[in-house]
């Protein structure tokens, strides 16, 4: 999962809390988690693309390749090489679920040791792979690992975050993953021109955050909620005096005593989650994951490489055009990190479907028209090419990337707020994998089309956006069906049912 955070109850900026040294370290520990996941994002289309790599596993890809010329939109189109990229995100998906258990049975912490064990075996088995077992072996840890992860991680970081920094640090675990992406552009950048290995170097990189993510876990504390959610109430106390960096923490303490307490009262939280008075965040937040992937983004993201050499660059123009729109990336998730909470969700959502969808049919249209199925492009149009595909995920950057965490994150109800955001994240899964594994043979199938696909998509997202998707900024987080379901001209009806609240 890209990641975001799950707000808690008990928000209140009154409570004393110093942003620690301590909790800066545990920070920057946790959300090497979402540098891994960003890693795993962006490695797979610069490996996908190096000749060595295909010439071991996918001679069949490699044959068509060399004959470019003849169809400029097929010659990566093989169910097996998406399965490489698309195998993470099933696996990630089946884990969250059983992370989501481990999470509450064993703790945050543990959890994340989980994860980075898997991530180690996983880039073990992908980057010494004697075949495509032990490459589709290998991906499905690292995708065991990115399921665990994510679900901890997150967490993690909200309930150790002092309150007042907690919609902040929300779109820093986004930017970590972005920073991975970016990462991940240029080791393959570097390590396409080593030869024959290079493909194997750029997948063992995922291994040194691993090793960090390994290591700095063991200096990090147990977050207080989990602590006092499995009744180590003692420790929850001191643990909390010890983030929080004051001694009188009373007040906090005693609202995550009471949080966890009424949240056990709830037997059986997605049995809840069903009931009509949860339809708008549900809907929404399931929702945003299918048009967040739908967007086309990761089309761009994990087959950028590919997408850049289909439009006519030569291998290496292909992967430094990667570490561009990776560096867009990384600059516009700061940009949304300073506009969300001025502008608020509802603009930047709207805004950023007009921008994406005119990025997206001029492309589309430059391709049909001057690359055809044959021909080649020419300098000039490729350049635009590479300057709209960054307008458009400078828009992705600072809207749906990141609101598609956040507002998940804090339109459910506490009695229903981790189990709810579970399901967005394995449905966030859900259609990265389904976008993983389509694209290529969908950019095979439909051709330039795929761009006027996607641009459909967007214009269906941005008339949700306009209809259903209320403004949350500024609102207290338990505030949410008051001041905002109740008020809304479509979800307040599902309020009505009070049998239900
Ligand atoms: C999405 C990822 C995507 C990334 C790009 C995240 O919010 O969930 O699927 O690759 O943004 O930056």
């Amino acid at each position: 999962m890209a990641g975001g955070f799950v707000a808690f109850s008990g928000d209140s900026p009154a409570f004393q809390a110093k942003m620690t040294v301590y909790v800066f370290i545990c920070v920057v520990i946790a959300a090497v988690g979402g540098l891994i996941f960003g890693y795993d994002i962006g490695i797979s289309g610069g490996v996908t693309a190096m000749d060595d790599f295909l010439i071991k596993f996918f001679p069949a890809v490699y044959e068509r390749k060399k004959q470019a010329h003849e169809d400029n939109y097929c010659k990566y189109d093989n169910q097996f090489l998406q399965l490489f990229t698309s195998s993470l995100y099933l696996a990630a998906l089946v884990a969250s679920f059983f992370a989501s258990a481990t999470c509450s049975k064993l703790g945050r912490k543990p959890t994340m040791q989980l994860a980075s064990i898997f991530f180690l075996i996983g880039v073990g088995l992908a980057s010494g792979a004697a075949n495509m077992y032990m490459l589709i072996m290998g991906r499905i840890l690292l995708g065991f690992g990115v399921g665990f992860g994510n679900q901890a991680v997150p967490l993690f970081l909200s309930e150790i975050a002092p309150a007042r920094l907690r919609g902040g640090l929300n779109i820093v675990f986004q930017l970590m993953v972005t920073i991975g992406i970016l990462i991940a552009s240029v080791v393959n950048y570097l390590t396409s021109s080593i030869h024959p290995y290079g493909w194997r170097l750029a997948l063992g990189g995922a291994g040194i955050p691993a090793l960090i993510l390994l290591f700095g876990s063991l200096l990090i504390c147990e977050t207080p909620t989990s602590l006092i959610e499995r009744n180590k109430t003692e420790e929850g106390k001191a643990t909390l005096k010890k983030i929080r960096g004051v001694e009188d923490v009373d007040e906090e303490y005693q609202s995550l005593v009471h949080a966890c307490e009424f949240a056990r009262q709830v037997k059986d939280p997605y049995r809840r989650l069903m009931k009509p008075h949860s339809r708008p965040p549900l809907v929404i937040g399931l929702l945003l994951q299918l048009f967040q992937q739908f967007t086309g983004i990761n089309a761009i993201m994990f087959y950028a490489p590919v997408l850049f050499q289909t439009v006519g660059f030569g291998n290496n123009a292909a992967l430094l055009s990667a570490v561009i729109t990776g560096s867009v990336n990384v600059l516009s998730t700061l940009v949304g990190i300073f506009l969300v909470d001025r502008t608020g969700r509802r603009f930047l959502l709207l805004q950023a479907a007009v921008q994406m969808l005119s990025c997206q049919l001029v492309i589309g249209i430059i391709l049909a028209k001057d690359l055809g199925v044959k021909g080649t492009l020419g300098k000039t149009e490729a350049m635009i090419v590479v300057i709209l595909v960054c307008v458009y995920v400078m828009g992705f950057a600072w809207s749906w990337g990141p609101l598609g965490w956040l507002i998940p994150s804090e339109t459910f109800p506490l009695e229903t707020r981790t189990e709810g955001y579970a399901l967005a994240v394995s449905c966030n899964m859900f259609f990265t994998f389904v976008i993983a594994q389509a694209f290529l043979s969908m950019l095979c199938a439909m051709k330039s089309g795929i761009f006027f696909f996607f641009s459909a998509w967007i214009v269906v997202m941005g008339l949700f956006a306009l209809f259903f998707v209320p403004e949350t900024k500024g609102v207290s987080i338990d505030d949410i069906k008051d001041s905002v379901w109740k008020r809304h001209w479509y979800w307040k009806r599902f309020m009505r049912q009070e049998h239900d609240v």
